[in-house]
């Protein structure tokens, strides 16, 4: 009987270690596929962490910084570079690295076509040295790249919208064995790179127009506001007083910059609205009748026309609007009271009166110090801010120190 049924069992017994050996496959099989699954769910996140640092933020180091620490953990090496395209000076600047032993490297730079990097750039190809043991790479510094012990070097352009603009550098202290998926994930890392890069530049460049956009724009108003002073001849110089003294006021204050900003173009403006009264009012070398009155309190009225369809004028309308306008409700043109008037207004309204008493007029002298400074005092709560006339009263004394000093 025993001897009869051996065969079936060497048979059931090999069945068995088959479908073992079936399962172990599967399970070695599923085992690849979740560390595969899961190298490449790290590869997705190490790419949405660039992804969000390009987008977070305007500033390039900290992006490269990013995408320099996601490629040097992801692609397992031991140092990675950003260097950038000067294409003005055709040279490719060290921006970014990380995993160096000596901060020489950071002083790299190489000429378009020179060196490895410059290679790369040039022909816009990847230059790759897996193993010094096999192909040994003929760097420019030769000597640095030996104190660093580097046994494998990559250079792969940076391209967005079909410019290079720089190249990632790749190091390791040991031979390199790269796979597909590696080769797929530093060129994907070097295309954010390059957009991250690019969207910097384009950022930078915006800035600078913006910048030179505001600087046109200040000027225009500078040229504007010296033809007003040149009109009114007598009061040559006094715009530019009452706009630096408007400024440390209204930031003793505790205007903002961004304010400040406005405060200025509106304390240079603050009379362009006297460009609708007429020469014989204006310059008229006596005291003004009350149909002349009529036109010359127009002058708010009329800078409020002409500044509104000025866009980035229109923050900075307060102060020629609103400058006659007195705290008990008693100025023109509206009659506003109190604190509906705009504070950059309620200070500057000091400053000029101030400046205007101090200064000789068509129709009058300007007034001593002593004198001026007891006006404005008895104006407080009549037609000035009580708190802005103390304010401006101790700026007046801290501004005689500096001067005695
Ligand atoms: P402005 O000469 O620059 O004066 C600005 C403000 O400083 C005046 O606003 C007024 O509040 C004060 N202020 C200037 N001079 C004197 C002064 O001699 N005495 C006193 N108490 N306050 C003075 P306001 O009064 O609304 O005048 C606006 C503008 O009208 C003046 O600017 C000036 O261009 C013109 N204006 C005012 N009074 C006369 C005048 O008697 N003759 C002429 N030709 N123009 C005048
Ligand atoms: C580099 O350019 O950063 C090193 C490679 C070279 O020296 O050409
Ligand atoms: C002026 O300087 O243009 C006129 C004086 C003033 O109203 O402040
Ligand atoms: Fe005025
Ligand atoms: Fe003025």
């Amino acid at each position: 009987e025993k001897e009869n049924r051996a065969p079936e069992l060497i048979i059931a017994n090999k069945e068995l270690a088959f479908q073992n050996e079936e399962k172990e496959k599967r399970a070695t099989e599923l085992t690849i596929a979740n560390q595969e699954a899961e190298r490449r769910l790290k590869h997705t996140q190490a790419l949405r962490a660039i992804d969000i640092a390009i987008t977070a933020s305007t500033d390039l180091q900290f992006t490269l910084k990013t995408a320099l620490d996601q490629a040097v953990t992801e692609l397992g090496v031991d140092a990675a570079s950003v260097l950038l395209l000067n294409p003005s000076t055709h040279t490719l600047k060290y921006a970014a690295g990380r995993g160096f032993r000596s901060n020489a490297y950071r002083r790299t730079q190489v000429r378009l076509g020179g060196g490895l990097a410059g290679k790369a750039a040039l022909e816009r190809e990847i230059f790759a040295y897996p193993d010094f043991t096999v192909n040994q790479p003929n760097f420019t510094i030769p000597k640095l790249m030996a104190d660093e012990s580097f046994a494998a070097y990559y250079a792969v352009p940076l391209i967005a919208k079909g410019f290079v603009n720089g190249v990632l550098e790749i190091f390791h202290r040991a031979p390199l064995h790269p796979d597909d998926e590696w080769l797929t994930f530093l060129e994907t890392i070097a295309g954010q790179v390059a957009i991250a890069i690019d969207s910097a530049t384009m950022f930078n460049d915006l800035h600078r127009s913006n910048i030179d956009l505001m600087t046109a724009y200040d000027t225009t108003i500078e040229g504007w506001s010296h033809a007003l002073d040149l009109r009114d001849k007598e009061t040559e110089g006094h715009t530019q007083r009452v706009t630096e003294m408007t400024i440390n006021f209204a930031r003793s204050a505790g205007m903002t910059e961004a304010e400040l900003v406005h405060v200025r173009r509106g304390a240079l403006l603050h009379d362009i609205g006297k460009m609708g009264v007429p020469d014989h009012i204006l310059l008229k070398p006596d005291k003004l009748t009350d149909e002349e009155w009529v036109a010359m309190r127009k002058h708010p009225t009329f800078a409020y026309e002409l500044l509104l369809p000025i866009a980035y004028l229109r923050p900075a309308l307060d102060i020629p609007y609103c400058h006659h306008e007195k705290w008990d409700g008693t100025g023109y043109p509206r009659g506003l009271k109190g604190e509906q008037i705009p504070l950059a207004a309620r200070l500057f309204a000091i400053v000029d009166v101030w400046d205007a008493l101090r200064s000789d007029r068509p129709y009058r002298q300007g007034w001593p110090n002593e004198k001026a400074i007891n006006h404005i005092k008895s104006l407080s709560g009549t037609h000035f801010d009580p708190k802005a006339v103390d304010l401006f009263l101790n700026m007046l004394v801290e501004l005689s120190k500096d001067q005695a000093e």
